[in-house]
Order: C-alpha cells, then structure tokens, then sequence
C-alpha cells in the first residue's frame, strides 16, 4: 500500500518507519522544514532506541520517504494517517485540534482516489465525525473515509511496542475503511495480536479510556506507598501481591514520584473535559489527576526530609531528568517540580542525565549540568534518584559516596538495594517503605 504520515513527531515517525518495515510504500510529511531536511540527511528529532536503524533501514530500501510538500505524501496515497500534535490547549486543558482539523482540509484537497484519513493521534470522541464533515465541506467531491486507529505505543520501547502490540483497535463506521485497515495489519493477525474493529467513537474513546485507567493505576499504588510509609508496610511487596491477581495484573503498579510525560497528564484531562462537556461526572480520574498533581508539587518535602529539613545551602544532585528511561523527553516530569521547589527552599542543584540534558537546559534555569553522574554528585549534600536509567540503577554507590560531603540518598524508583546503599553508609530514603 501507498501509506502518507501526516506529522513526524513521536507516534508518526515510529508509524511511518514501522509500516515502511512491513514492505509499505511510506512517506512522511511534516511543515517543520528543518525537521524533514534533518530527517533526509538522516539525523532523527528523538531519541527512541532501534529508531534509528529502523528509519535508515526503510530510507535506503526506498521504503521511507520525508517531504514537507503534503501533495507528494498524498498524492496516490490508499491510506492517510494523521499524527499531528494535539497539545492542551492553554484556556481549557482540552486537546487542540488545529492541527489536525487543517491536516484534514488540506488532505481533502488532495486525494485522488478512495483514501481512508485515519486518526493515529490521541484525539477527542466525535473528532473523527468533525473530520468527515469538514473534509466533505472542502471537497464534496472525494472519494474517502474517516477511521480512528489509536496508537499505544511507550516512548523507550516504542518499535517494540508498535511491532508486539497487545492489541490494534480500528475503529471504523464504513467497509471498505475497515477492510484496509485490517490489511494494513495483517502481520499482527497473523502473530495473533487481536485487532478489534468498532465504530469509530467507540475507538476514540478507547483510548482515553486505557490511558486514564492506567494514570489511575499509577496514583492509586503512589497512594498505597504513602499508606506503607505510614503503616511500616512495603509498597513493592504490596504491589507484587496484589499484582499476582490476574484480575488486578502487576503492570504499571510502580510507586514513583508522580506520572508525568506527554500523554497520561494531558489525556486524563482531555478526557475529564469531555465527560463535563457531556456532563458524565468522572470523580475518579478527576482525583488521580488530583493526586498526581499535589504528588509531584509534594516529592521535594521528602528530600528536605533527607537533609534534615535544611535545605538553604545544600548541594542537591539530581540523578535522572527525563520523565522515564531511554528517552530524552522532559514534558511533564516530575524532575521539574521537584528541582523547582528545593531551589525554592534554598538548594543549589546539580543534575545528570543520560540523553535529557539538552532538553532539560530549556525547562530548567540555574541548574549546573553534568555528563558524568559520579561528577554530579561530587561535592553534593544529597544525591537524589528521580528517573530509573539502566546506567543509573548500576552506579556503583561506594563511588558515588566517596566523593559527596554527606551521604543522603533519595531513591524515587526503587533503584537501589538498601543493604547495600547501607553497607556504603548511606542514610536512604525511599518510596512507600519505612526509612
Ligand atoms: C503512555 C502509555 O503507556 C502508552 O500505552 C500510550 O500509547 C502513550 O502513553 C500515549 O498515549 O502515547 P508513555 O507516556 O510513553 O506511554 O509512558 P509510560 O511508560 O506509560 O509512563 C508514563 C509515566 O508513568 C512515567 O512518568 C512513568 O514513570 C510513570 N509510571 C509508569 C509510574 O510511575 N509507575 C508505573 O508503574 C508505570
């Protein structure tokens, strides 16, 4: 199939090298000229492991094509995937959709046979019946179908996830729409992956649906943690027994410093506008949002803890950036708070992280960076672990201790064992167990 990816930021990039994998004819568009001409001399604007070779791969194959002119994306294209941004809208919360409704219309002038526009982006239930209609207005004439078909996919082992996928949901209200798309994913079938066709809205709300239930997971185990803290129980083995409940499942029951990233913070709220619009009261994702939020304004108390309560003065390293390991995204991390509320309470701070660094400069001021973590914490009053890097979990701690004036440690992931950050004479606080 002929295959155009409208937008080449996280979902599109991995979606158009993916399909170019499976022998699809892919090319993707993008208005960010300087994207596409670094995209062409092969330089990616992510960090994803594998992506790299996966794009270069499809490139030289002549698979995988990049053009800022969306007439060659489109022309002869059978199916149309829009994966443009949807950031939150500023005013409201709710997911912008200018991108997306402009990629439509621009599309509608385009096609020039039966295409199905496919939604790849996360985007509201009825977005889908907005595009048709619209689409219609601007070319009444054209051939095509609207379909939603939501990615799943985690930064960090987005290819992984893209090609092992636990399920493909294609959400279609016509046939032929739904025929294609089922097509596009035979490969999975054929590993038995389970793709399920509904209705598009029903797709659409799929989505939100898993994302928010796994946002809820997240602060409902972040909750248990402060409850084990207090009770003198131990959130990870709380968690393992819990999870050995198929019905309950072990995933994603990691207590951490709160959820951040591009999706679960923006999507929970996305999805609490929609039931007020629709006046369907969601408490309980109302209150994980709730939950997170206070949770990440409130990590910083805990270092404060470490250091006594003060903090005016002390050198604080921060181990770790990114909202999670192996990607270099810092949107909504829980880093950003936590390092903006010590500086608040006086401390100077230090920060390591492996790919993140770069982003973090434009998030974060008076924050001295380091490529080395041993460097990072030399000096330091308290090292401070926020992101779980392999790199990290493996420092060796007696080195890390050797050069630090005092040696607190704040482990927000569960990254260390604590015999042995005690036989190195550290005094370590972790998440949801009594210190
Ligand atoms: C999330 C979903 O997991 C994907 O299925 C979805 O496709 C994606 O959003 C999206 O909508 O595009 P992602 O944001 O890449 O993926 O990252 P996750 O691995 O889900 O982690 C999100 C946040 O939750 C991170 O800050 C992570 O540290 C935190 N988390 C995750 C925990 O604190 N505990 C856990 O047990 C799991």
């Amino acid at each position: 199939m002929k295959i155009a990816v409208i937008g080449t930021g996280y979902v599109g990039l991995v979606s158009a090298a993916c399909f170019a994998g499976w022998g699809h004819e892919v090319v993707g568009a993008d208005k960010d000229a300087r994207k596409i001409a670094a995209l062409r001399r092969g330089e990616l604007p992510i960090y994803e492991p594998g992506l790299d070779r996966l794009v270069d791969e499809a490139v030289a194959q002549k698979r995988l094509s990049f053009t800022t002119d969306l007439s060659i994306a489109v022309a002869g294209a059978d199916i149309v995937l829009l994966a443009v941004g949807t950031p939150p809208r500023l005013r409201d919360g709710e997911a912008d959709l200018a991108f997306v409704y402009a990629a439509a219309r621009e599309v509608a002038g385009l096609i020039d046979r039966f295409t199905v526009v496919v939604t790849k982006s996360t985007v509201p239930v009825g977005t889908g019946d907005e595009i048709e209609r619209l689409m219609t207005r601007a070319r009444p004439d054209a051939s095509f179908a609207v379909a939603s078909n939501p990615e799943f996919l985690r930064e960090g082992s987005a290819i992984g996830d893209f090609q092992r996928p636990d399920r493909v949901v294609i959400g279609a209200n016509d046939s032929r729409a739904r025929e294609l798309l089922q097509a596009l994913y035979a490969p999975l079938r054929e590993q038995n992956v389970p793709i399920l066709a509904t209705d598009r809205r029903t797709a659409e709300l799929i989505k939100y649906a898993s994302n928010a239930f796994l946002a809820v997971k997240i602060s409902y185990i972040n909750e248990m943690a402060d409850l084990c803290e207090s009770v003198g129980a131990d959130v990870r083995e709380v968690a393992l027994g819990m999870g050995l409940d198929h019905r309950i499942g072990a995933g994603f029951l990691n207590a951490g410093p709160g959820y951040g990233g591009s999706c679960f913070p923006k999507d929970t709220l996305a999805l609490l506008r929609t039931s007020q619009d629709h006046a369907v009261p969601m408490r309980i994702v109302q209150e994980s949002l709730a939950v997170n939020d206070a949770r990440k304004r409130r990590m910083a108390l805990k270092v404060i803890d470490a250091l006594d309560g003060r903090a005016e003065g002390a050198s604080v390293a921060i181990l770790g950036l990114t909202f999670k390991p192996e990607t270099d995204d810092m949107r909504e991390a829980p880093s950003i708070p936590l390092i903006e509320a010590l500086q608040r309470a006086g401390a100077r701070i230090r920060a390591h992280d492996p790919e993140g660094i770069e982003n973090a400069r434009a998030v974060l001021d008076d924050v001295e960076f380091f490529d080395d973590p041993y460097e990072c914490a030399a000096g330091a009053d308290a090292a401070v672990l926020i992101t779980d890097w392999k790199s990290l979990k493996a420092l060796d701690l007696g080195r890390l201790g050797h050069g630090m004036r005092r040696r607190v440690l704040v482990d927000f992931r569960h990254a260390f064992d604590p015999a042995e950050a005690e036989r190195h004479g550290f005094a370590l606080t972790a998440i949801g167990r009594p210190s």
